[in-house]
Order: structure tokens, then C-alpha cells, then sequence
């Protein structure tokens, strides 16, 4: 795969990173995720805002990354994956400097890293459902910062794996919080809920066009804390993110939610979802009463 640092273009095995870099020595970095659909990138600018907000947040010295949108293309291009769907991977560090914990010299540039790869969606956990795991949030007070500094979420994200379990799911004081990759919401009557943004969750750029589906097709919808407890009561459980679209939650922990399968309204966002995504449906309230 041809791969972008710091301004060249080259093969991906070509790339050297320094190991004075300061997301290898301290995590010092932010990331972005971005999904293509046969070559068009989903929300583009929405990555590159939280991007910058992060830079903002972390006192980066550069916050402009709107560059990076055609940085994307040109790897779409560059590696010929107008077809199909990938994933465009953005990693930006506070740059390469002697390992001393304060910021590095005025002037050090930053370290701006971006690859590509082809993506197959998991269908059948998106047609079927997906085991979860409750985990405790053990993750730093600031994870509305997309920071390289993941390990949290690798240890949860193993678990599950090691449980047959396709998403671990973080704990906060007795309510959800997140997902390791992804956004939860729950259905409990009727209403599609989803806790609110604060300092504990990621602003999701899925979560967000959720949001906006159910405001434009009123679809009851509300933002608060999801209990532990209420979860386990919940009619329908789906998780959001670029990655798992709308993904739905059948099991927590091996037992059931609701009947063990995907729940309407799940399935009626997962399939509006799609249809913005390949942009062939506006979603209003008509088009998605007459369509689902
Ligand atoms: N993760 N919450 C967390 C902790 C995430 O890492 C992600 C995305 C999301 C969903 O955000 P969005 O809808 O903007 O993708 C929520 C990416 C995909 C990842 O780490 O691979």
C-alpha cells in the first residue's frame, strides 16, 4: 500500500518512524478512522474537525488538518480503491524529540501519518447480532480526546475476544459509557437512548448521524445515562461506529437481550444508515415511514 508521511508518498514497508517519536515514547497522539464507499469518504470533514479539536485540547502547535482530506483521496487513488469499501487510517504526534515528558522545543514539527486499507464489513454480525461484555472503564477522564493511547480499550477489546464476544462494553460508575471501537445506544420503550457527550465518550461521527435519523424519521430519541441494570432490561441493544455501522447487541455476556435478535428499530437505523451512506435516500420522516 502506498502510505503518506510528513508530506511524501511511499510503500508502507518504506515508512521509518523514529524512536524518538513521541507517540512511541508517550502516546503523544491523536488518531481518526475514516470509511470510504467506493472511493467517497464518508464525513470527511467531521473527522478533521475532531481531529482538530483534539490537536486543540492536547496543545498541539498545528490544528489546521483539513489537508488531510486530500491526502485520503490521493490514497484512494495512489492504491486504486475506488471500488469496494476501505479504511483511511490518520495518525498525527506531537513529533520527534529527546524523551523528556514536557513539550518538545517550539518549532517541532508534528508527525502526520496516513494509510489505507480495503475493508470488508462484518455482515453477519450486522444481520445477526453480536455478543457483549461489560467491562469497568478503566480509561484516563478525557477520552472525548481520540488518543493513540489505547491500551484500555486493547485489554477490554481481548477480553471479548476471549469470550466470544464481539464488543467489550465500558462501565463508569454503574452506567455505560462506551464501546472499545464504537458508540452503545439502547431502545427501552420505544425510545432510542444514548448517553450524552461529556469528557467520558467519544464523539462519534456515526452516533451523531444516528441521532440525526431518528430526529429526521421521529423516532423517539433521548440523550441520558444507560445503567448497567436497564441494559439487561433493554428491548434493543446496537452498538455505532465507522467500523460496525449499526451493529446490533443480541447477548451480554451469553444471556439475551429481549428475544436474542435484532430488534426493529435497530434494523430500521442500520438499513437508513446504509442508504445515507451510499447517499440514495435523503432520510426524512416520509421517505423513511414509506421505506422501512
Ligand atoms: N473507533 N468510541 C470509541 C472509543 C471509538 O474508538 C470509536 C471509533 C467510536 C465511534 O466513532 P465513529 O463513529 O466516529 O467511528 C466511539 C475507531 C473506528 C477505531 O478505533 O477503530
Amino acid at each position: 500500500m502506498i502510505s503518506y508521511l510528513n508530506g511524501h508518498y511511499l510503500p508502507k514497508g518504506e515508512i521509518a518512524i523514529s524512536p524518538d517519536d513521541r507517540g512511541f515514547l508517550f502516546a503523544d497522539g491523536l488518531y481518526e478512522v475514516m470509511r470510504s464507499y467506493d472511493g467517497e469518504i464518508f464525513q470527511p470533514q467531521a473527522h478533521i474537525e475532531r481531529l482538530s479539536y483534539g490537536a486543540e485540547q492536547l496543545r498541539f502547535q498545528q490544528m489546521e488538518f483539513s489537508f488531510l482530506i486530500e491526502v485520503a483521496e490521493e490514497l484512494i487513488g495512489r492504491n486504486q480503491l475506488n471500488r469496494g469499501d476501505a479504511i483511511i487510517y490518520i495518525q498525527v504526534t506531537r513529533g520527534i524529540a529527546p524523551r523528556l515528558h514536557k513539550f518538545p522545543p517550539p518549532g517541532t514539527s508534528l508527525t502526520v501519518y496516513a494509510t489505507i486499507r480495503p475493508f470488508q464489513p462484518k455482515t453477519d454480525e450486522m444481520t445477526e447480532g453480536i455478543n457483549v461484555i461489560f467491562v469497568p472503564d478503566q480509561r484516563w477522564a478525557r477520552t472525548d480526546i481520540k488518543s493513540i493511547g489505547l491500551l484500555p480499550n486493547v485489554l477490554a477489546q481481548q477480553r471479548a475476544m476471549e469470550n466470544n464476544a464481539a464488543e467489550a462494553v465500558f462501565i463508569r460508575d454503574g452506567a455505560i459509557t462506551e464501546g472499545t471501537r464504537s458508540n452503545f445506544f439502547a431502545v427501552i420503550g420505544g425510545t432510542v437512548i444514548t448517553r450524552p457527550r461529556t469528557n467520558y465518550i467519544l464523539a462519534g461521527i456515526t452516533r451523531k448521524m444516528v441521532i440525526e435519523i431518528c430526529q429526521k424519521s421521529s423516532i423517539p430519541f433521548q440523550e441520558r445515562s444507560i445503567f448497567e441494570t436497564e441494559a439487561h432490561e433493554a428491548q434493543e441493544l446496537f452498538i455505532a461506529g465507522t467500523t460496525v455501522e449499526v451493529t446490533p447487541v443480541v447477548q451480554i455476556e451469553g444471556k439475551n437481550v429481549g428475544n436474542g435478535k435484532p430488534g426493529p428499530i435497530t434494523m430500521k437505523l442500520q438499513k437508513a444508515f446504509a442508504e445515507l451512506v451510499h447517499g440514495t435516500i435523503e432520510v426524512t420522516e416520509k421517505n423513511f415511514r414509506n421505506k422501512y
